[in-house]
Protein backbone atom coordinates (compact mmCIF):
# COMPACT_ATOMS: atom_id res chain seq x y z
CA UNK A 1 0.00 0.00 0.00
CA UNK A 2 1.06 3.52 -0.40
CA UNK A 3 4.29 2.45 -2.94
CA UNK A 4 2.37 3.61 -6.09
CA UNK A 5 0.23 6.61 -7.13
CA UNK A 6 -2.44 4.01 -7.97
CA UNK A 7 -3.40 2.70 -4.47
CA UNK A 8 -2.58 6.25 -2.98
CA UNK A 9 -5.11 7.96 -4.89
CA UNK A 10 -7.68 5.08 -4.25
CA UNK A 11 -6.87 5.58 -0.11
CA UNK A 12 -7.30 9.25 -1.33
CA UNK A 13 -10.58 8.41 -2.84
CA UNK A 14 -11.83 6.69 0.06
CA UNK A 15 -11.33 9.66 2.07
CA UNK A 16 -8.12 9.67 3.69
CA UNK A 17 -7.16 13.22 4.97
CA UNK A 18 -3.33 12.87 4.16
CA UNK A 19 -1.66 9.73 3.32
CA UNK A 20 2.41 8.20 4.23
CA UNK A 21 3.96 6.64 1.83
CA UNK A 22 5.77 3.16 2.39
CA UNK A 23 9.13 4.10 3.01
CA UNK A 24 11.72 5.05 -0.21
CA UNK A 25 15.29 4.60 -0.02
CA UNK A 26 18.11 6.11 -2.39
CA UNK A 27 18.10 3.16 -4.12
CA UNK A 28 15.51 0.17 -5.38
CA UNK A 29 14.96 -2.46 -3.08
CA UNK A 30 12.86 -6.02 -3.93
CA UNK A 31 12.25 -6.73 -0.24
CA UNK A 32 12.42 -9.92 1.17
CA UNK A 33 11.26 -13.29 -0.36
CA UNK A 34 7.72 -14.73 0.49
CA UNK A 35 6.19 -15.23 3.04
CA UNK A 36 6.59 -11.53 3.94
CA UNK A 37 3.11 -10.87 5.77
CA UNK A 38 0.51 -13.17 7.92
CA UNK A 39 -2.62 -13.02 9.80
CA UNK A 40 -2.24 -13.57 12.99
CA UNK A 41 -5.18 -14.34 16.04
CA UNK A 42 -4.65 -10.73 16.90
CA UNK A 43 -2.65 -8.47 14.04
CA UNK A 44 -0.78 -8.68 11.25
CA UNK A 45 3.02 -9.95 11.08
CA UNK A 46 4.88 -8.44 8.32
CA UNK A 47 8.52 -8.31 7.10
CA UNK A 48 8.39 -6.96 3.58
CA UNK A 49 12.39 -6.05 3.75
CA UNK A 50 11.75 -2.22 2.67
CA UNK A 51 10.75 -3.07 -0.98
CA UNK A 52 10.80 0.13 -3.11
CA UNK A 53 11.46 1.56 -5.87
CA UNK A 54 14.37 4.06 -5.03
CA UNK A 55 13.24 7.78 -4.68
CA UNK A 56 14.59 8.87 -8.26
CA UNK A 57 11.65 6.44 -9.31
CA UNK A 58 9.47 7.78 -7.36
CA UNK A 59 9.11 10.84 -8.50
CA UNK A 60 7.51 9.27 -11.28
CA UNK A 61 4.44 8.38 -8.99
CA UNK A 62 4.11 11.66 -7.13
CA UNK A 63 4.32 13.71 -10.28
CA UNK A 64 0.56 11.39 -11.51
CA UNK A 65 -0.40 13.07 -7.47
CA UNK A 66 0.56 16.43 -7.98
CA UNK A 67 -2.82 17.47 -8.21
CA UNK A 68 -4.23 15.83 -5.05
CA UNK A 69 -5.09 18.63 -2.60
CA UNK A 70 -4.68 15.87 -0.17
CA UNK A 71 -1.10 16.37 1.60
CA UNK A 72 1.33 13.35 0.81
CA UNK A 73 3.98 12.78 3.14
CA UNK A 74 7.02 10.97 2.11
CA UNK A 75 8.14 8.30 4.55
CA UNK A 76 11.89 7.77 3.89
CA UNK A 77 14.86 5.27 5.50
CA UNK A 78 18.61 5.52 5.02
CA UNK A 79 21.94 4.80 6.40
CA UNK A 80 23.16 7.83 7.47
CA UNK A 81 23.01 11.94 7.78
CA UNK A 82 23.63 12.69 4.17
CA UNK A 83 21.65 10.14 2.57
CA UNK A 84 18.24 11.68 4.49
CA UNK A 85 19.14 14.69 3.72
CA UNK A 86 18.74 14.18 0.31
CA UNK A 87 16.06 12.19 0.29
CA UNK A 88 14.12 14.76 1.95
CA UNK A 89 15.30 17.23 -0.84
CA UNK A 90 14.02 15.16 -3.37
CA UNK A 91 10.72 14.39 -1.77
CA UNK A 92 10.23 18.47 -1.29
CA UNK A 93 11.00 18.89 -4.94
CA UNK A 94 8.33 16.09 -5.78
CA UNK A 95 5.59 18.33 -3.60
CA UNK A 96 5.37 16.40 -0.33
CA UNK A 97 4.08 18.21 2.40
CA UNK A 98 6.50 17.19 4.47
CA UNK A 99 8.63 13.96 5.53
CA UNK A 100 8.79 11.10 7.83
CA UNK A 101 11.75 9.28 8.87
CA UNK A 102 11.58 6.09 9.58
CA UNK A 103 13.79 5.33 11.67
CA UNK A 104 12.08 2.42 13.20
CA UNK A 105 11.72 -0.50 10.76
CA UNK A 106 11.85 -3.43 13.75
CA UNK A 107 14.61 -5.69 11.06
CA UNK A 108 16.14 -3.89 8.17
CA UNK A 109 19.79 -3.97 9.27
CA UNK A 110 21.36 -0.88 8.94
CA UNK A 111 18.19 0.99 7.94
CA UNK A 112 15.92 0.83 11.09
CA UNK A 113 16.81 0.40 15.12
CA UNK A 114 19.85 1.80 15.02
CA UNK A 115 19.27 5.19 13.19
CA UNK A 116 16.31 5.16 15.67
CA UNK A 117 18.08 4.28 18.76
CA UNK A 118 21.31 6.57 18.04
CA UNK A 119 20.21 9.65 19.80
CA UNK A 120 22.98 11.99 18.66
CA UNK A 121 22.81 10.61 15.53
CA UNK A 122 18.93 11.10 15.43
CA UNK A 123 19.16 14.66 16.59
CA UNK A 124 22.16 15.20 14.02
CA UNK A 125 19.70 13.68 11.01
CA UNK A 126 16.81 15.45 12.50
CA UNK A 127 18.78 19.25 12.65
CA UNK A 128 20.74 18.49 9.53
CA UNK A 129 17.67 17.75 7.03
CA UNK A 130 15.93 20.75 8.92
CA UNK A 131 18.97 23.39 8.26
CA UNK A 132 19.06 22.17 4.33
CA UNK A 133 15.44 21.00 3.36
CA UNK A 134 12.78 23.63 4.01
CA UNK A 135 10.08 20.63 4.61
CA UNK A 136 7.92 19.53 8.14
CA UNK A 137 10.00 16.60 9.19
CA UNK A 138 7.97 13.93 11.59
CA UNK A 139 9.91 11.39 13.28
CA UNK A 140 8.74 7.53 13.51
CA UNK A 141 9.70 5.70 16.61
CA UNK A 142 10.20 2.40 17.33
CA UNK A 143 8.54 0.78 20.87
CA UNK A 144 11.38 -1.38 20.45
CA UNK A 145 13.48 0.70 22.86
CA UNK A 146 14.45 0.90 26.30
CA UNK A 147 13.47 4.75 26.64
CA UNK A 148 10.72 5.79 24.16
CA UNK A 149 10.76 9.40 25.44
CA UNK A 150 14.43 10.24 25.19
CA UNK A 151 14.57 9.56 21.22
CA UNK A 152 11.42 11.76 21.00
CA UNK A 153 13.57 14.52 23.11
CA UNK A 154 16.50 14.07 20.80
CA UNK A 155 14.25 14.47 17.32
CA UNK A 156 12.44 17.59 19.52
CA UNK A 157 16.30 18.80 20.05
CA UNK A 158 17.01 18.07 16.60
CA UNK A 159 13.68 20.73 15.36
CA UNK A 160 11.39 18.21 14.58
CA UNK A 161 8.09 19.16 13.61
CA UNK A 162 6.31 16.30 14.91
CA UNK A 163 6.87 12.77 16.45
CA UNK A 164 4.80 9.46 15.35
CA UNK A 165 4.32 7.03 17.34
CA UNK A 166 4.17 3.72 16.90
CA UNK A 167 5.85 1.87 14.74
CA UNK A 168 5.22 -2.21 14.56
CA UNK A 169 6.76 -4.29 17.53
CA UNK A 170 9.14 -6.93 16.23
CA UNK A 171 7.39 -10.37 16.63
CA UNK A 172 7.76 -14.11 15.45
CA UNK A 173 5.57 -17.04 14.32
CA UNK A 174 6.52 -20.93 14.40
CA UNK A 175 4.73 -23.58 12.63
CA UNK A 176 4.50 -26.37 14.32
CA UNK A 177 4.36 -29.02 12.16
CA UNK A 178 7.80 -27.53 10.04
CA UNK A 179 9.13 -26.37 13.33
CA UNK A 180 10.13 -23.13 11.68
CA UNK A 181 9.78 -19.18 11.84
CA UNK A 182 7.01 -19.13 8.73
CA UNK A 183 8.50 -15.56 7.68
CA UNK A 184 10.70 -15.58 4.67
CA UNK A 185 13.21 -13.24 6.87
CA UNK A 186 11.89 -15.09 10.58
CA UNK A 187 11.27 -12.18 12.42
CA UNK A 188 8.59 -9.49 11.48
CA UNK A 189 6.68 -6.29 12.79
CA UNK A 190 3.49 -7.01 14.63
CA UNK A 191 0.39 -4.19 14.17
CA UNK A 192 -3.01 -4.00 14.62
CA UNK A 193 -5.39 -3.76 17.25
CA UNK A 194 -3.12 -5.95 19.56
CA UNK A 195 -0.28 -3.32 20.03
CA UNK A 196 -2.90 -0.61 20.88
CA UNK A 197 -2.42 -0.52 24.99
CA UNK A 198 2.04 0.06 23.79
CA UNK A 199 0.86 2.41 21.31
CA UNK A 200 -1.33 4.57 24.05
CA UNK A 201 1.10 4.44 26.43
CA UNK A 202 3.84 5.33 24.24
CA UNK A 203 1.96 8.59 22.94
CA UNK A 204 1.13 9.41 26.97
CA UNK A 205 4.85 9.32 27.63
CA UNK A 206 5.96 11.26 24.81
CA UNK A 207 3.02 13.82 24.33
CA UNK A 208 3.77 15.18 28.23
CA UNK A 209 7.83 15.15 27.45
CA UNK A 210 7.79 17.61 24.54
CA UNK A 211 6.39 20.25 22.96
CA UNK A 212 5.47 18.99 19.64
CA UNK A 213 2.69 17.74 18.39
CA UNK A 214 2.38 13.49 18.56
CA UNK A 215 0.62 11.72 15.96
CA UNK A 216 -0.59 8.16 17.03
CA UNK A 217 -0.55 5.29 15.59
CA UNK A 218 -0.91 1.56 16.42
CA UNK A 219 -3.64 -0.74 15.99
CA UNK A 220 -5.98 2.09 15.42
CA UNK A 221 -9.69 0.59 13.96
CA UNK A 222 -12.31 2.31 15.09
CA UNK A 223 -13.31 5.61 16.32
CA UNK A 224 -13.06 5.05 19.41
CA UNK A 225 -9.90 3.53 19.21
CA UNK A 226 -8.42 6.89 17.72
CA UNK A 227 -10.20 8.60 20.56
CA UNK A 228 -8.36 6.93 23.10
CA UNK A 229 -5.20 8.01 21.31
CA UNK A 230 -6.33 11.45 21.61
CA UNK A 231 -7.01 11.50 25.13
CA UNK A 232 -3.87 10.08 25.26
CA UNK A 233 -2.06 13.05 24.12
CA UNK A 234 -2.35 12.69 20.05
CA UNK A 235 -2.88 15.55 17.81
CA UNK A 236 -3.46 13.34 14.64
CA UNK A 237 -4.06 9.73 14.11
CA UNK A 238 -2.38 7.66 11.49
CA UNK A 239 -4.25 4.32 10.59
CA UNK A 240 -2.12 1.19 9.01
CA UNK A 241 -3.55 -2.43 9.67
CA UNK A 242 -6.83 -1.52 9.75
CA UNK A 243 -7.14 -0.62 6.37
CA UNK A 244 -6.56 -4.54 5.93
CA UNK A 245 -9.21 -5.46 8.52
CA UNK A 246 -12.16 -2.79 7.53
CA UNK A 247 -11.27 -2.17 3.79
CA UNK A 248 -10.24 1.42 2.62
CA UNK A 249 -13.64 2.82 3.51
CA UNK A 250 -12.04 2.71 7.42
CA UNK A 251 -10.82 6.27 6.86
CA UNK A 252 -14.88 7.53 6.88
CA UNK A 253 -16.16 5.13 8.98
CA UNK A 254 -13.51 6.04 12.03
CA UNK A 255 -14.19 9.58 11.20
CA UNK A 256 -18.05 9.11 11.76
CA UNK A 257 -17.53 7.23 14.40
CA UNK A 258 -15.48 9.97 16.18
CA UNK A 259 -18.22 12.60 15.38
CA UNK A 260 -20.56 10.28 16.59
CA UNK A 261 -18.90 9.43 19.86
CA UNK A 262 -18.62 13.20 20.09
CA UNK A 263 -22.02 14.02 19.72
CA UNK A 264 -23.15 11.40 22.30
CA UNK A 265 -20.75 13.15 24.83
CA UNK A 266 -21.15 16.76 24.47
CA UNK A 267 -17.69 17.49 22.29
CA UNK A 268 -17.60 19.95 19.73
CA UNK A 269 -13.78 19.64 18.64
CA UNK A 270 -11.77 17.50 19.17
CA UNK A 271 -8.99 19.53 20.94
CA UNK A 272 -11.63 19.22 23.92
CA UNK A 273 -10.18 15.86 24.63
CA UNK A 274 -6.85 16.02 23.18
CA UNK A 275 -4.39 14.96 26.81
CA UNK A 276 -7.17 14.65 28.64
CA UNK A 277 -5.27 11.20 30.01
CA UNK A 278 -3.09 13.47 31.94
CA UNK A 279 -4.64 17.10 32.59
C1 LIG B 1 8.76 -3.06 7.26
C2 LIG B 1 8.99 -1.73 7.54
C3 LIG B 1 8.53 -1.19 8.73
O1 LIG B 1 8.75 0.09 9.08
C4 LIG B 1 7.81 -1.99 9.62
O2 LIG B 1 7.36 -1.45 10.75
C5 LIG B 1 7.59 -3.32 9.33
C6 LIG B 1 8.06 -3.85 8.15
C7 LIG B 1 9.27 -3.67 6.02
O3 LIG B 1 9.26 -3.05 4.94
O4 LIG B 1 9.69 -4.82 6.09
Amino acid sequence: MDEDAGSIQRMIDCGAGAIVTKSIGMQPREGYANPTILELEFGLLNAMGLPNPGIDQYGNEMKQLQKSKTPIIGSIYAADTQEFVMLASKMKQYGAAGVELNVSCPHAKQYGLEVGCDIALLQTIVSSIKQKVRIPVFVKLSPNVVNIVEIAQAAEKGKADAIVAINTIKGMKIDLETTHPILANKTGGYSGKAIKPIGVRCVYDIAQSVNIPVIGVGGITTGEDAIEYFMAGASAIQIGSAVYYRGPDVFKQVCKEINDWMDTHGYKKITEFIGAAYQ
